[in-house]
């Protein structure tokens, strides 16, 4: 009994947190391929069928292409039969992560001391779990209660409450939003990061750098920090891999829907699955998850005071224009890719990373039912997915070193959109056309007239 006990102990004492069976990944791989020829291509599809490979990149079978780049993550018991599968039809692969665990082991914060928690000593270059999540948003808002207020969204499948922040400058003018929310997939942690990164950023900048301090006359932040709480939640404690949400289904045989494909735009018509198996499940129909209704109908509400909605993803080292499910370009194509590419060249400075910019469908795959065609097919103009870093090297399971510079270079970019739209809406700044001056310029204008002045 007493040895049973101290097993069960040091079992616990090896898996940081609560005491649960967590997912492990030892000697798990992940496996960088181009296929060269179709027949190459149906190969790689057979084997990620038969073998219930975990693709990276493309998501789905359907997507392999000859001479595309292709990540999949092999199971530790899978790896030598993959490998001389691969071997036997000469194809080429490189090892990218040879070991999935040890990425995720480095990825974990060491420790967690209370200081982490108070908003001057919340450290911002490591990964947070969700209740560290929920208490710096309760402390940003207090010590910031001039600008930010907390604000309830909804609830999640398994009843817990999301919130988003609103950062807004006093003031009696009606003002427009740009709505901006991470974490839809949970896997994504580097994307939490950045909502939490750009909240601070703003806060300590707003007085000080213009841009900001222009832009925040006109618009107010709305930022939702993990928008897909269970699964962040689910992919902390019991599958750092996990990706949808935690709804289950048929009777509970399986869990969880793709959040970025329950969206009401062209529901369920491309690159999706109707197997809740499946990592690309789409729901049962379109907003059929409480935390896609809450975010619609919310931004539904306000669809015409948004004029940007942005949703922060991982990974690729994109900027994506609508729309997935079609390549009929939207009728603001031009503007759209204009604004974005002026992003991607902010972003390059800081780091020299380089950022692809174009429509989803023609640039990765089809999808159909994402946020971002929905926000734009409801009349929100600028709509964009950002893919963060990396390109593979670690993928899903980006080191908590890159956190900062990630976070510098794409607050580069996404300012420099929020610019774009401010000076397109507001182009003579702060400075707007109220009655009383309307009136004032009119009256100087009778006057001159009358002395014998033309005006202007
Ligand atoms: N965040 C995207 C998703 O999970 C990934 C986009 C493309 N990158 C990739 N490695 N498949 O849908
Ligand atoms: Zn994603």
């Amino acid at each position: 009994m007493q040895l049973f006990l101290g097993i069960i102990f040091s079992l616990g004492m090896l898996i940081p947190g609560k005491l649960s069976l967590k997912l492990q990944y030892d000697g798990d791989q992940v496996l960088h391929i181009v296929p060269e020829t179709f027949q190459q291509v149906q190969h790689l599809q057979h084997l990620c069928r038969t073998l219930l490979l975990d693709l990276w990149k493309p998501l789905l079978p359907e997507d392999i292409w000859a001479g595309e780049d292709m990540h999949i993550r092999v199971p530790a018991p899978l790896v030598q039969e993959a490998k001389d599968s691969l071997d036997e039809h000469r194809i080429s692969y490189k090892v990218l992560i040879p070991d999935v665990q040890e990425l995720v082991d480095q990825s974990m914060p060491k420790e967690r001391s209370s200081h982490r928690q108070v908003p001057e000593g919340y450290v911002y270059t490591q990964y947070h779990p969700m209740e560290e999540i929920y208490q710096w948003m309760t402390e940003i808002q207090k010590s910031n209660s001039e600008l930010v207020t907390q604000h309830y969204l909804g609830r999640t499948f398994e009843n817990r409450p999301m919130y988003y922040l609103q950062i807004r400058q006093p003031s009696d003018k009606t003002k427009k939003i740009i709505w901006m929310d991470c974490g839809i997939h949970a896997r994504e942690w580097i994307s939490p990061a950045f909502c939490q990164w750009f909240v601070k950023e703003i806060l300590q900048n707003y007085e000080s750098d213009p841009k900001i301090r222009r832009f925040l006359q006109n618009l107010d932040l709305y930022i939702l920090p993990v928008l897909n709480i269970d699964g962040y939640i689910y992919s902390w404690e019991k599958e750092r891999l996990w990706r949808k949400n935690r709804s289950p289904y048929m009777d509970g045989t399986c869990y969880g829907t793709d959040l970025n494909r329950n969206f009401n735009s062209s529901w369920g018509s491309v690159g999706v699955s109707y197997d809740c198996n499946s990592e690309i499940f789409c729901g049962s129909g379109p907003e059929s998850e409480p935390e896609t209704r809450a975010v619609a109908q919310f931004i539904e509400g306000k669809k015409s005071d948004i004029l940007c909605y942005l949703t922060i993803h991982s990974y690729g080292q994109y900027i994506l224009t609508p729309y997935g499910s079609t390549t009929k370009p939207p009728s603001n194509n031009e503007e759209l890719m204009y604004v974005a590419e002026k992003a991607a060249a902010a972003l390059m400075e800081k780091y020299g990373t380089s950022y692809q910019v174009g429509s989803t469908s023609l640039i990765l795959y089809n999808n159909s039912g994402s946020s971002r065609d929905w926000a734009h097919m409801i009349g929100i103009p600028f709509s964009y997915t950002f893919e963060l870093r990396d390109k593979g090297t670690h993928g899903f399971v980006l080191p908590p070193e890159q956190i900062q510079p990630t976070c510098e270079e794409t607050m580069l970019a996404v300012t420099s959109i929020i610019d774009s739209v401010d000076q397109k809406y507001f182009p003579d700044g702060a400075v707007t056309l109220t009655s009383g001056s309307l009136c004032l310029s009119l009256c100087l204008s009778v006057v001159l007239t009358w002395a014998g002045f033309s005006p202007m």
